[in-house]
């Protein structure tokens, strides 16, 4: 190729917008990173963009169709002689795959999330392409086929993807101080009404060294908060090949390791858990001042985690461990693996062991065959683990899934609805239980951004006095904290670093105080 064309396509400006979990927002940030080496601009607005992608979900029917009434849009623009390529990215593409492309002729092109790393020459081609046929267009999906061929550990390509990112400081800014680290891709859970095992493929994870020098190069770039990611990450397992070389001493072999087909451990084999990950994160990557990681599976959370947990002190006391439903019945029906009871000894062990850990979870209402009965012992659950907060999801059958095809869709709207409304405002009573116990105390915050109510409108709904600057951020156990500090240029500085805050008054979402003065650490 030219160079004067490779200057054609840089000079076209990208719109990128993402939908769904962190593992999406993190594969944005790796394939923006991808692209701006390359020389590509990116742009706010759908408006302005030359090209636009969208990278999305797939979970529930409402986050798709999100993203199909922005096509739709698009197409209406393209039909009215508007000029722009649309790419689909993640995991919707992944579910559907070629058949999105003859439904939609406005996408130039789809790519699930197993072939990202392949993106920036499907995008040259799509952009150098001049009107493409089903056929011809690009239709990448790769997940499928890659749990069905029992891949092995040297065709995962897509570790390639988590190595090129990008640590230009010019570049990181757009994502501040805090980052997210992929440890494991995909899950092997299967739970009934779940996408994700479809989307993301079997469950791999990452090498450990590989993980720790991410960090190490993360924290030399500025970020101060990493979170880990998994679907599973208390599964976290990584088989190191141990071969001797000539004078004997043990050689690691490198590449990712595969849960479903690693071979039991011998004497040529060495593991690394998730708990011996936590520790050589903390104490190899000193200048990272909060560890976390999302999302914890209620069964198979040994002490050793916990134990860690509690004995290093910039792993943060929080843990995202969804329940989904307080109804043993229905937990079955889910394939969770676990009861309810196992579930309460998991937050029960935790406790005793980290005792101010702060739990979050999720929970699906209306699942098949759903009763009140079932609804009432998720209440139950729900005050007894006394959770910081829960994400509460309605149902939405799945295509591909177990549960679509073996259980009738057979809550009503209106008993779905009724539910839902009802736990958030069991769990908002509780929360603000939560976080009035913080009252008195002085906590510690990771300082995110100025909070949205010091705009000047906002001021103004407030009848705040004027100039009033309130940041916010999160504590250890990540609840969000406000507090006022003197000028907009103090809180530019303390954005991205911890400070001390004294909790003076709370709510339900949130803690509100006092910055101590010795905040400058
Ligand atoms: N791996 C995580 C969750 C990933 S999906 C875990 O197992 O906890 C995020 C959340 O979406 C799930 O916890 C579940 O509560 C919700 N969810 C997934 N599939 C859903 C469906 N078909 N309908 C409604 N909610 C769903
Ligand atoms: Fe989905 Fe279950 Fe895997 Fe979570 S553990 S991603 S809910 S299949
Ligand atoms: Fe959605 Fe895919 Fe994440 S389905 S929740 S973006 S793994």
């Amino acid at each position: 190729m030219s160079n004067s064309v490779e200057q054609h396509i840089e000079e076209r400006s990208i719109f990128l917008e993402t939908f769904g979990c962190q593992m999406n927002e993190l594969d944005s940030e790796l394939v923006q990173g991808q692209l701006f080496s390359l020389g590509y601009s990116f742009c706010d607005s759908r408006s302005d963009a030359d090209v636009i992608l969208f990278n999305t979900c797939s979970v529930r029917e409402q986050a798709e169709n999100k993203v199909l009434s922005r096509i739709g849009e698009l197409g209406v623009e393209i039909t009215e002689g508007r000029q722009v390529v649309i790419g689909m990215l993640g995991c919707l593409p992944e579910r559907e795959g070629k058949r999105l492309l003859g439904k939609y002729p406005q996408i130039a092109f789809i790519c699930g999330p197993s072939e990202l790393d392949r993106l920036p020459s499907i995008l040259q081609q799509a952009v150098l392409g001049e009107k493409m046929s089903t056929t011809d267009r690009v239709a990448l999906q790769g997940n499928r086929s890659r749990r069905l061929a029992a891949l092995s550990a040297a065709d995962d390509t897509l570790e390639l993807l988590d190595l090129s990112r990008v640590f230009d400081p010019d570049f990181r800014t757009s994502t501040g101080s805090s980052a997210y680290v992929r440890i494991t891709r995909g899950c092997n859970k299967f739970c009934t009404y779940c996408v994700v095992p479809n989307t993301r493929g079997a469950e791999i994870h990452r090498p450990p060294d590989a993980i720790v020098e991410e960090c190490r190069s993360l924290a030399q770039s500025g970020a101060v908060e990493i979170t880990l990611l998994g679907q599973t990450v208390n599964h976290y397992r990584y088989t190191h090949n141990v071969a001797l070389n000539s004078d004997g001493e043990e050689v690691p072999q490198i590449g990712p390791s595969i849960t479903a087909f690693s071979k039991p451990v011998d004497e040529t084999q060495r593991v690394t858990t998730f708990a011996n990950l936590l520790q050589r994160i903390h104490g190899e990557v000193s200048e990272i001042e909060r560890l976390r990681f999302v999302t914890s599976y209620p069964k198979d959370f040994g002490d050793d985690i916990l134990e860690v947990m509690r004995d290093c002190p910039r792993i943060c006391n929080y843990l995202h461990v969804p329940a989904q439903s307080g109804s043993n019945r229905i937990l079955k029906m889910m394939n969770r693996g676990y009861t309810v009871e196992e579930y309460l000894e998991f937050i029960e062990r935790a406790r005793k062991i980290i005792p101010d850990v702060e739990i979050a979870g999720d929970i699906i209402v209306g699942f098949p065959t759903e009763t009140e009965e079932d609804y009432e012992a998720t209440c139950d659950l729900i005050r007894k683990v006394r959770f910081k907060n829960n994400f509460v999801f309605h149902y939405s059958p799945r295509p591909g899934t177990v549960a679509i095809d073996r259980f009738k869709d057979d809550v009503s709207k209106e008993d779905k609805r009724r539910w839902l409304n009802s736990i958030l405002e069991l769990g908002g009573t509780i929360s603000g239980d939560v976080h009035k116990a913080y009252e008195g105390q002085t906590v510690d915050v990771f300082v995110e951004r100025i909070s949205p109510k010091s705009t000047k409108q906002a001021q103004v709904e407030l009848m705040w006095e004027s100039g009033r600057v309130q940041l916010s951020g999160r504590t250890q156990g990540d609840l969000i904290c406000v507090f006022d500090v003197g000028s907009e240029e103090e809180a530019n500085k303390m954005i991205g670093t911890v400070v001390h805050v004294e909790v003076t008054n709370s709510g339900p979402l949130l803690l509100e105080g006092t910055i101590c003065c010795n905040y400058e650490k």
